[in-house]
C-alpha cells in the first residue's frame, strides 16, 4: 500500500486502491494505458500506475469526447481520467485484480503524452531478450516483476537503515574518488587533469576509511556504499555494486556477529523470507570445504562430501593409487539410486572439469559389492568399508574424484550442485543461512608463487606470522543458500602486527608507506579494537526477490561484458577531453 496521493489536476486517488467501497463516487486517476480492447461500441482500457491496474469503460453515452479519445489510445501512452467507480456486471468481475470488483465509467480524459509501440510487451510477464530489455531498461522497469524487484531492494536497504540507526551508528559517506583499495580486484582507474600522469582509484570497497573512522573515535559507523571492481561480471557480480557496509570499535566476533543477526534477521522479516531464527550456525572454513568443497556451503540438501583415501589405499586402481602416492585425496560423494544414461555420466566428466580435475569414476552399488568395470580392481574389504562411510546400499551411485585437495573439493562441491539441481534436491521454500569462520589468513598467489591474504591483508590474524600457511585469521562469511552474502573481520589495529603482515605479503616498508601511508599514520595515533563486516545489498535483494541474477534488482545494470546497452556506456571520448588529461588513446577495438 502506498499513501493516498496529494489530490491534484491528475490524480485524487491512485488506481489500484480502488475497491467496491467506493462505489458510487467520482474518482480521477492517471498512470498508462496497459491493455486496451475495442468491444465497437464499448472501449475497455486498463490503466496502470505504481500502485496497480484499474479497468476504465469508455461509453459514447457517458462522454462522447472521451470515447473518441478512447479510439485513438493506445498501449503506453499517459492518460489522465475522471469518472464514476462502478460495480462490474456479475460475469466481468476479475478475481485476480485487486480492483477486479470494480471499473471506472469514464466521463473525460486527458491524453498526456503518446507512446511509440514499445519494443516488447509491457503488460505479460513474457520472456525478453535481456540485451533489449536492457537498452530499453525504462519501458523494462514499468514491467510488475521489475517495479516488484525494486520495491522488494528498496525493502531490503530501507530495514538495515531502520535498525542501525536505532542502535546509534552512523551514517557517514566515504570518497568515491581516491586510491586503490586491495579487495582482489583490478581497480577503476580515473586520470586527474589537475595532477596529469596521476589517477584516482575507485573504491572498491570503503575499508581504510571506516577504519580511519574508528580511529577517530566514531565507535559505530555505517553506509550504503558502492564499490566498484574491474572483474568478469556473473550473474552475482557487477562491476559496481552496492553494500551495507558496518563498523564498529572496541568488539570481537560476536558482536559483529551479533548485529548482522539483527540486522538480517530484521530485512528477511519485512520481506517475508523464511529463514530460522538467531543465532545462526557458525562452521569452521575446513569443514565447509571438507563436507560441501566450498567456503559458502548450499546446506539445504545432502549428498555431502566424504574423504575416502585410507579406505581405499592400495588397491589395483592405478588412477587412485597414483594421486595418493603423489600427496592427493581421494573423495566421495554418494549420490543416491540415480538414473542416469551412460552419456549423462560421461557428462558429469564435464562438471568437474571447470575446476580443474579430470574425471569421474562412478560405481554402482549392487548385491553389496560393486558393480561396473572398476569394481574389480578393490578387494571386498575395501569396497564393505567404502560404503559404510558412504551409507551405501544396493542401487546407489558412488562418485568418486581423486586429485590434489585443493582440486578434488571443488571439484565434488561443483557436482554435488550440479546434482542437487539435476535431481531436484533442494526442498521448496527452504533457505540456510550459515556463517563461515577461521578462514586462512593467507594463500598462495598462483602467479607470483608469493602470499596474497584471503580476505584483506587489514585482517587480524589468529595467531603469530611464523607460520603463513597454518595461520588462521579473524574474518568472516554470512552464506545463503550457497552465495556469500557478506563477509568481514576484526582488523589489525597495531602498527607492528600491520607491518608484519605486509611484509608476508613482500609488501615492504617503502612500499607499505607509499600505498598505505594514511592507514599506516593513522595506526600511530591510538587505534581502538575494531573490526566490520560488509554485505552485498545485490545479493540479497535477488535471493529475496527469487531472481537468477543480480542485475535484475539492479535498476540500470552492466551486460556480463561490464556494457551499457542504454547509455552506450563505456564510450570513446572527445579528443579535446583526452589532451586536458595529456591522454593518448594507443588501440581503438570495435565493439561487435
Ligand atoms: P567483500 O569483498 O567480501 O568484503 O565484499 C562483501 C560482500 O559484497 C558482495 N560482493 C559483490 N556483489 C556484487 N558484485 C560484486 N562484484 C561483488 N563483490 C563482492 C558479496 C560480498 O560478501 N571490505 C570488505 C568487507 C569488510 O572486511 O568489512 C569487503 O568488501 O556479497
Amino acid at each position: 500500500m502506498i499513501a493516498p496521493p496529494r489530490p491534484n489536476a491528475y490524480r485524487d486517488t491512485w488506481a489500484g486502491d480502488l475497491d467496491a467501497s467506493r462505489e458510487g463516487t467520482e474518482a480521477r486517476v492517471a498512470g498508462w494505458v496497459n491493455r486496451r480492447r475495442d468491444h465497437g461500441g464499448l472501449i475497455f482500457i486498463d490503466l496502470r500506475d505504481r500502485s496497480g491496474i484499474v479497468q476504465l469503460v469508455f461509453h459514447p453515452e457517458t462522454s462522447a469526447d472521451a470515447f473518441a479519445l478512447a479510439e485513438r489510445l493506445r498501449a503506453e501512452h499517459v492518460i489522465s481520467v475522471a469518472g464514476r467507480v462502478e460495480r462490474r456486471e456479475e460475469g466481468n468481475v476479475n478475481p485476480a485484480l485487486p480492483t477486479g470488483e470494480i471499473e471506472i465509467g469514464v466521463s473525460a480524459c486527458d491524453v498526456l503524452a503518446h507512446s511509440e509501440t514499445p519494443p516488447f510487451p509491457i503488460d505479460e510477464d513474457t520472456p525478453v531478450d535481456e540485451t533489449l530489455r536492457l537498452r530499453y531498461r525504462w519501458l523494462d522497469l514499468r514491467r510488475r516483476g521489475m517495479l516488484d524487484a525494486m520495491l522488494a531492494r528498496a525493502l531490503v536497504v530501507r530495514t538495515m537503515r531502520d535498525i542501525l540507526d536505532a542502535r546509534d551508528f552512523v551514517d557517514i559517506e566515504t570518497p568515491i574518488l581516491t586510491r586503490s583499495t586491495p579487495e582482489g580486484a583490478r581497480d577503476f582507474l580515473v586520470p586527474s587533469r589537475a595532477a596529469q600522469g596521476s589517477f584516482y582509484a575507485l573504491p572498491q570497497s570503503p575499508q581504510l576509511f571506516k577504519q580511519l573512522l574508528m580511529i577517530a573515535g566514531y565507535e559505530r559507523y555505517y553506509q550504503i556504499a558502492r564499490c566498484f571492481r574491474d572483474e568478469d561480471t556473473r550473474a552475482d557480480r557487477q562491476p559496481e555494486f552496492t553494500q551495507l557496509d558496518v563498523e564498529m570499535a572496541f568488539v570481537s566476533e560476536d558482536d559483529v556477529l551479533e548485529l548482522m543477526e539483527a540486522v538480517m534477521a530484521a530485512v528477511f522479516a519485512a520481506a517475508d523470507f523464511p529463514v530460522a531464527p538467531t543465532p545462526w550456525p557458525r562452521m569452521h572454513y575446513d569443514e565447509a570445504i571438507a563436507r560441501f568443497g566450498f567456503d559458502r556451503p548450499d546446506t539445504r540438501f545432502g549428498l555431502e562430501i566424504r574423504d575416502v583415501s585410507e579406505l581405499v589405499r592400495g588397491s589395483d586402481f592405478r588412477v587412485f593409487e597414483g594421486v595418493l602416492g603423489s600427496g592427493g585425496v581421494v573423495r566421495a560423494i554418494n549420490a543416491g539410486a540415480r538414473e542416469m544414461s551412460r552419456s549423462e555420466l560421461e557428462g558429469l566428466n564435464d562438471v568437474v572439469r571447470v575446476h580443474g580435475a579430470r574425471a569421474v569414476a562412478p560405481i554402482v552399488v549392487g548385491d553389496g559389492g560393486w558393480t561396473g568395470n572398476l569394481a574389480k580392481f578393490f578387494a571386498a574389504e575395501q569396497v564393505a568399508a567404502v560404503n559404510e562411510a558412504l551409507d551405501a546400499t544396493d542401487g546407489d551411485l558412488l562418485l568418486f574424484v581423486a586429485d590434489e585437495v585443493d582440486v578434488t573439493a571443488p571439484a565434488l562441491g561443483g557436482l554435488r550442485l550440479h546434482l542437487g539441481e539435476r535431481f531436484g534436491l533442494i526442498p521448496e521454500g527452504r533457505h540456510d543461512l550459515v556463517w563461515i569462520t577461521d578462514f586462512p589468513m593467507f594463500a598462495r598467489d598462483e602467479e607470483s608463487g608469493g602470499w596474497t591474504a584471503l580476505h584483506h591483508p587489514f585482517t587480524a590474524p589468529r595467531g603469530d606470522l611464523s607460520d603463513p600457511a597454518g595461520l588462521r585469521s579473524r574474518a568472516y562469511d554470512l552464506v545463503l543458500d550457497g552465495v556469500e552474502i557478506g563477509g568481514g573481520s576484526i582488523r589489525i589495529n597495531t602498527l607492528d602486527v600491520q607491518q608484519a603482515v605486509f611484509d608476508v605479503l613482500g609488501l615492504g616498508p617503502d612500499e607499505a608507506q607509499a600505498r598505505f601511508g594514511h592507514l599506516l599514520g593513522a595506526l600511530r595515533y591510538g587505534a581502538p579494537p575494531h573490526g566490520g563486516i560488509a554485505m552485498g545489498i545485490d545479493r540479497i535483494a535477488a535471493l529475496i526477490a527469487g531472481r537468477e541474477s543480480i542485475r535484475d534488482v539492479i535498476a540500470f545494470p552492466k551486460t556480463a561484458s561490464g556494457h551499457d546497452p542504454m547509455t552506450g556506456a563505456p564510450a570513446t571520448v572527445e579528443e579535446q577531453q583526452l589532451r586536458e588529461l595529456a591522454l593518448r588513446p594507443v588501440a581503438v577495438k570495435a565493439r561487435g
